[in-house]
């Protein structure tokens, strides 16, 4: 290790990346990073890139920066290494099965997963989705806007991809609540263990959650349906190529993948349009803004900004005068990427009609790229529609969203009034 690096960028800038100051606003932080620290190694163990180069050059050179165990910075429960400590053998053999997702995962399996998940999550059953995904937000918004008030994030954005994911995924509605909560409860296993009892507990709602998948796995092979499980069994029988651990893993991850950062997306994009007025107004006095909007929307706030997407180094990688040894983690700043003035004029305005020369970092890059981009990017868009079209005069009445301490990089609430 070559800690006389480490040890002097720890002493220039050295700010604690999981502390909720960080988190609640990473933005001045991240900038610093950039500009003085862009290779920072942090207190905590590991490298913390900002730039957008390096970032794009790690996402793009899996042979150097591999996803096998790297733990995934983009908030998948699942998918991410147990760091509790201390584990008996059964919380490793689920640690182990949680790590088995397919975006841990470097080529070859990568590869071969990855292409059964897009060939079975193609764009065309999103486009045939859309009079659903309409519907959905349509039901919400009509909810919603019966108050008068309402609160972006747990009277709608919370409920769209929770519900439109779980259709796409086959995961019947009924099931859907206990579904999610299951789900919720599993994220303490990314967390360090805070007691025994919340973490018997997460353990246990992660054994349900894969016992359910595995059901639903078996009842789809018995009775296939129109769904992703589905397509996934045709898929795996025609080219005889998951096993039912990875299906189950891919299944769980991208329901995971699908949430959240879809939620913060929609509900953020809804916050920083309102609190730009003048952005609003062009976007209600031109709708072909929409398109443009969203890209800016993902560049300006991505859904994850304050924490990172995953590598593990190979070799020993030369970066800007520091060495990144062989086994290093190294985390990749989407967020900060996306702010570099190297590549966006004047990063930190908002502005719906940019068009930059190169695609910001939000959906990453190279051979682990979002699968979900086009269905998260259809349905903010059909979101933003709605609610333009609806309510021109929207107002925001929260003036400042600050993060819930519970609840990893999320606002606590966004409430707009329709009146
Ligand atoms: C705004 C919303 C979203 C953002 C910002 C986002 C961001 C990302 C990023 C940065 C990665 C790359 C991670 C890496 O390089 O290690 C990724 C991968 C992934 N995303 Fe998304 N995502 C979003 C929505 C979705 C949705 C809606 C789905 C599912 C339908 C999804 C499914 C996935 C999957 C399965 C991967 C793993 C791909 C692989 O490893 O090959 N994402 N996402």
């Amino acid at each position: 290790m070559n800690s006389t690096s480490k040890t002097a960028a720890a002493d220039v800038l050295s700010p604690d990346l999981y502390d909720y100051d960080f988190e609640n606003d990473p933005i001045a932080t991240l900038g610093r990073l950039r500009r003085e620290d862009p290779v920072h190694w942090s207190r905590h163990g590991f490298w913390y890139l900002t730039r957008y180069d390096d970032c794009a050059m790690v996402l793009k050179d899996p042979a150097r920066f591999s996803s096998a165990a790297a733990g995934w910075g983009g908030g998948n429960p699942l998918a991410t290494t147990a760091t509790g400590g201390g584990q008996s053998k059964t919380e490793q053999g689920l640690s182990r099965t949680l790590a088995q997702s397919f975006n841990q995962m470097d080529a070859p399996d990568h590869t071969r997963v990855r292409a059964l998940v897009v060939s079975a999550f193609s764009r065309r059953i999103i486009e045939d989705r859309r009079d659903r995904i309409q519907a959905v937000i349509d039901e919400l918004l009509d909810a919603a806007g019966a108050k008068g008030r309402f609160d972006a994030i747990t009277d709608f954005a919370f409920h769209v991809p929770i519900i439109v994911a779980g259709e796409i995924i086959g995961i019947p509605g009924e099931d859907r609540e206990a579904f999610r909560a299951a789900f919720e409860r599993t994220a303490a296993l990314m967390a360090p263990k805070r007691s025994e009892e919340s973490w018997a507990q997460a353990l246990e709602a992660g054994r349900w959650v894969g016992r359910y998948v595995r059901d639903l796995i078996a009842e789809r092979r018995r009775g296939p349906r129109d769904d992703l499980i589905s397509a996934l069994i045709a898929a795996e029988d025609e080219q005889g190529a998951l096993s039912d651990a990875e299906l189950s893993s891919a299944i769980s991850t991208i329901y995971t993948a699908a949430g959240t950062t879809t939620e913060r997306f929609i509900s953020s994009g809804l916050f920083l349009l309102l609190s730009h007025a003048d952005q609003w107004r062009a976007l209600v006095a031109d709708r072909a803004l929409v398109g443009p909007a969203i890209e800016e929307i993902l560049r300006f706030h991505h859904p994850t900004q304050s924490t990172s997407t995953n590598r593990r180094c190979t070799v020993d990688v030369e970066l800007r005068g520091k060495t990144l040894r062989a086994g290093d983690t190294v985390r990749v700043g989407l967020g900060a990427a996306n702010r570099d003035p190297e590549v966006f004029a004047d990063p930190d305005r908002f502005d719906i009609a940019r068009r930059p020369s190169q695609p910001a970092l939000s959906f990453g890059a190279g051979p682990h790229f979002c699968i979900g981009a086009a269905l998260a990017r259809f349905e903010a868009r059909l979101a933003i529609e709605a609610i333009v079209g609806r309510w021109p005069g929207l107002r925001l009445v929260t003036e400042a969203p600050v993060k819930d301490r519970r609840r990893h990089d999320r606002y606590s609430e966004i409430i707009v009034a329709v009146d």
